[in-house]
């Protein structure tokens, strides 16, 4: 894919896909529960389709529409075996979420994925279940798992990845367990798990103590479904919106986004560095906080992040860094370790791609420098993104301002943003 400069800006109103997070959850979660579930606006991606496929596989019956999916859920033990390996492609947060749910139920089963999914870690997932008394057979430490079955127990665990994936795979399997699980989360992260149980009535109860979250859940207690409105996905929203900031011209909207604060990083981010931002109709659904934002064209400053904001935008660092790139004075991002096994070894491929397309940048220890000038000479305008969609589409943004980029094996964007190209194209912006 070759991305290209713009000379006008981008205008209009993009249509940002639904949340990819909440998408996942608002499958696995009304799959386990009672009732029936209308799911609307839910993303329609590779990775959302491999969770449905596990449900279907697993004999949960769904039905789909368009926009709406309907899940039929019978309860916690309603899953029955799977009559294939479970398949989850490139879909960290399926094997995550999934290989909780699973250790805690009564059949055997077996989860693989694509050759990038099959390099992550999933020991970080299997070793606080094994503490459970789960019986999960990992592959080194990677996929392929098989998981058999065995009677978890209530146990105490002190979260020491900040990761959601993780915790959420925790909290899962817990809902199973007869008796309290405690789960102490050190570092704040997305709470969509959290928010979307409470909401369908699980035992789980939540207090900070000395700046530390402590989860409680008591399993067994049945779950009730309810209709769910997955609002649209800030990390989606976030190419549109710094391709508006750094090209002039740009006026957009991005609506119904989510801005929960445990995943709103990039917004304190941008405000810091001085970012044309307007908030609108802000509101919540589903307990969600949902807004609308105003964004123009704006003179960016560089700015210094923090380890603890990481975690509330491990997501964007792709594209503030490019972001970054065109500010007026220096960036330093500090504290970004957990980006070296996202789906591809993102603080590297930052790294080269920027210095290939001239950017002064460098990483000590796990923090980004970027030094931004004035004008750049591409050295090599072939983007590496090892089929990451958050590389492939960051880069897309920075062919804007230094193209022609080629954008390598970027049908990784299905994972998460199938229609980007249509969308960036129809505001102004030239990918072909
Ligand atoms: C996600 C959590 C994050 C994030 C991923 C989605 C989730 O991963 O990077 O894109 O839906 O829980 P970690 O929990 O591993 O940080």
């Amino acid at each position: 894919m070759i991305s290209n400069i713009i000379s006008k800006g981008i205008n209009g109103s993009p249509n940002i896909p639904g949340d990819k997070s909440i998408s996942h959850r608002s499958i696995i979660i009304p799959a386990i529960s009672n009732g029936v579930c209308e799911v609307n606006n839910i993303l329609n991606s590779e990775d959302v389709l491999h969770t449905l496929e596990a449900f279907k596989n697993m004999g949960v019956k769904i039905i789909e529409d368009k926009k709406n999916i309907i899940i039929i859920g019978n309860g916690l033990n309603s899953l029955k075996k799977p009559t294939n390996e479970i398949y989850l492609g490139n879909s960290g947060t399926s094997a995550r979420l999934l290989t909780g749910l699973l250790a805690s139920q009564k059949f055997n089963s077996i989860l693989k994925g694509d050759k990038s999914l099959s390099t992550r870690p999933m020991g970080r997932i299997a070793d606080p279940l094994t503490k459970m008394n789960a019986k999960i057979y990992t592959n080194n430490g990677k996929l392929p798992l098989k998981i058999t079955p065995s009677n978890l127990v209530p146990t105490k665990i002190d979260l020491k990845i900040p990761s959601a994936q993780i915790k959420s795979g925790l909290i899962l399997a817990s809902l199973n367990i007869k008796g309290e699980t405690e789960l102490i989360e050190n570092k704040i992260t997305r709470d969509h798990t959290e928010i979307m149980l409470k909401s369908f009535g699980a035992d789980i109860k939540i207090n900070k103590l000395d700046n530390k979250k402590h989860i409680k859940i008591i399993g067994g207690k049945e779950l009730k479904s309810k209709n769910i409105d997955v609002p649209n996905d800030l990390s989606s929203s976030a190419f549109f919106i710094i391709t508006a900031l750094i090209n002039q011209g740009s006026h957009i909207i991005v609506k119904n986004i989510n801005n929960n604060p445990t995943r709103n990083g990039l917004i304190i981010a941008l405000k810091k560095m001085g970012a044309n931002l307007f908030f609108h109709n802000k509101r919540l659904s589903n307990n969600e906080e949902i807004c609308d934002i105003e964004v123009f064209s704006s003179n960016l400053n560089g700015c210094e992040l923090g380890p603890e904001i990481a975690d509330l935008m491990i997501d964007e660092y792709p594209i503030l860094s490019i972001a970054a790139s065109f500010a007026q004075s220096p960036s330093v991002f500090r504290g970004l370790k957990e980006l070296r096994v996202k789906e591809s070894d993102r603080l590297n491929l930052i790294l080269i791609n920027l210095q290939n397309c001239g950017v002064d940048c460098k990483i000590i220890n796990d923090d980004l420098y970027i030094n931004p000038s004035k004008k750049y000479d591409v050295k090599n305008n072939i983007i590496r993104t090892d089929f990451d969609h958050r590389i492939a589409m960051a880069f897309s943004v920075m062919g804007t301002k230094l193209g022609p980029l080629e954008i390598r094996d970027s049908e990784s964007i299905n994972t998460s943003f199938p229609t980007f190209k249509n969308e960036f194209n129809r505001l102004g912006g030239q990918i072909f």
